[in-house]
């Protein structure tokens, strides 16, 4: 299949743009009516509308003409969420909020401990019918990539249950969801055994499960004293690393720690980092590891941002990712959060629009989009406008009009 779309008013390719450090305006490259020619689902090439019109034609070459103007760039990635859940956690929201604590509120049911129950009760049907949703409207919202997460699962059942939902919902649905097994979300309570013990459980008995059935290359486990302490994580992801799988940490959401260790097993992306200081800052500008933050959990739950301004300036990379899950991050606009985001923390329309792009999709090792150039999957989310500073300036709250996965439009 061929297809010449255009004219663009503006098309942002993101080429040339670096990994890492602050960028620029000036250096974002604008194409202004522009076509993209697209070819078996990949870009073929992109460039003057007038241009490759003219080319399609002789090539009887069939072109979709845009008559309205139109701002068209790579589809993004969101490179953190935990959308397959069942149930709802509304009343710790209400307790967050009415000052209880979150030990008072883990205390009274809630916390992630609650999602795990009410995740356990639903169906595979049924959570598959509610990823679904979920990424379907992440995809109306231009997200074609969506990461999604296990772990409110907590045992070899359950988390199996979770990623092969995540499988099915993936043949289902129009967006790319790569999923990423974090049975080392919390300690489950119902295990018997020391967390060592939980942990080579998950060694032992899932990840190989998960090779065999082919449901996730990915690992992520949650540092923190309440979650899972420093040595043993470490541990942990080398030994998952030695498995095969790629890495990924919650790290330093509420005191610092678990990004030097994501930095030193070499983990693809570390991801909170609301309690980062500037030694951390320092450690993940120097590697490969990505930080990722995600304003809807300190939206979520009222604490700092992730200090997505220094890092950048430190030299490091920045994706922006929606975290959405049911308990710190329920909101799941990923545009707004990122736009709130970049007012707060003073980042450059080409920053914000890089870490929901290209950046966001180093984060997950992927290298084959979030840019629109030559080779790359046509995926692609065109707004309503004839300037792009329009997507950020509107804090989500303008929605693309069109949105092509693998050159299919959605
Ligand atoms: O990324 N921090 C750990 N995990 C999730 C929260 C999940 C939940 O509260 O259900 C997070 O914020
Ligand atoms: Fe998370």
């Amino acid at each position: 299949m061929e297809l010449l779309i255009g004219p663009f008013s503006e098309l942002l390719s993101f080429e040339g743009l670096s990994l890492k450090g602050a960028l620029s305006d000036e250096e974002l490259i604008i194409q202004k009516e522009a076509g993209v020619w697209v070819k078996d689902g990949k870009v073929l090439k992109t460039g003057p509308f007038h241009d490759l019109s003219m080319e399609a034609i002789a090539q009887n070459v069939r072109i979709s003409h845009l008559v309205t103007p139109m701002v068209v760039l790579p589809g993004f990635v969101d490179a953190h969420t935990h959308i397959c859940f069942g149930g709802s956690r509304a009343r710790d929201y209400a307790m967050r909020n009415a000052g209880k604590s979150y030990l008072e509120i883990a205390r009274s049911g809630g916390g992630i401990w609650d999602s795990v129950q009410q995740t356990r009760k639903a169906s595979k049907k049924e959570l598959i019918a509610d990823i679904k949703n979920r990424a379907q409207r992440h995809l109306k919202n231009g997200i074609t990539t969506i990461e999604v997460k296990s772990g409110y699962g907590l045992n070899q059942e359950q988390e199996l249950k979770m990623l092969e939902a995540i499988k099915e919902a993936n043949e289902e649905t129009d967006a790319h969801l790569i999923s990423t097994c974090l049975a080392a979300h919390i300690f489950p309570k119902d295990f018997d055994g020391e967390k060592e013990v939980y942990l080579e459980y998950i060694l032992s008995d899932l990840l190989p499960e998960l090779k065999i059935q082919k449901l996730s290359n990915r690992v992520d486990i949650f540092i923190e004293d309440t979650a899972f302490e420093e040595a043993m994580s470490k541990d942990f992801l080398l030994k998952a690393k030695g498995q095969g799988f790629d890495l990924t940490v919650h790290a330093d959401q509420f005191h610092p720690g678990g990004s030097q260790i994501a930095v030193e097993v070499g983990a693809r992306s570390a991801d909170h980092l609301e309690a980062s200081r500037d030694k951390e800052v320092e450690l993940l500008a120097k590697s490969n590891t990505i930080p990722v933050v995600l304003p809807g959990a300190s939206m979520g739950l009222g604490e700092p941002f992730g200090p997505a301004r220094k890092l950048l300036d430190g030299g490091a990379s920045l994706a922006i990712a929606s975290d959405w899950n049911p308990g710190s991050a329920p909101m799941g606009q990923l545009l707004t959060q990122a736009a709130v985001l970049g007012t707060y923390e003073k980042l450059s329309t080409a920053e914000t629009l890089s870490a929901l792009t290209f950046r966001a999709a180093a984060a997950l090792g992927l290298s084959d989009r979030g840019r629109l150039v030559g080779g790359m999957l046509a995926d692609m989310v065109a707004f309503p406008v004839g300037d792009h500073r329009e997507i950020l300036y509107h804090q989500g709250s303008l929605k693309p009009t069109m949105v092509w996965k693998d050159g299919k439009l959605c």
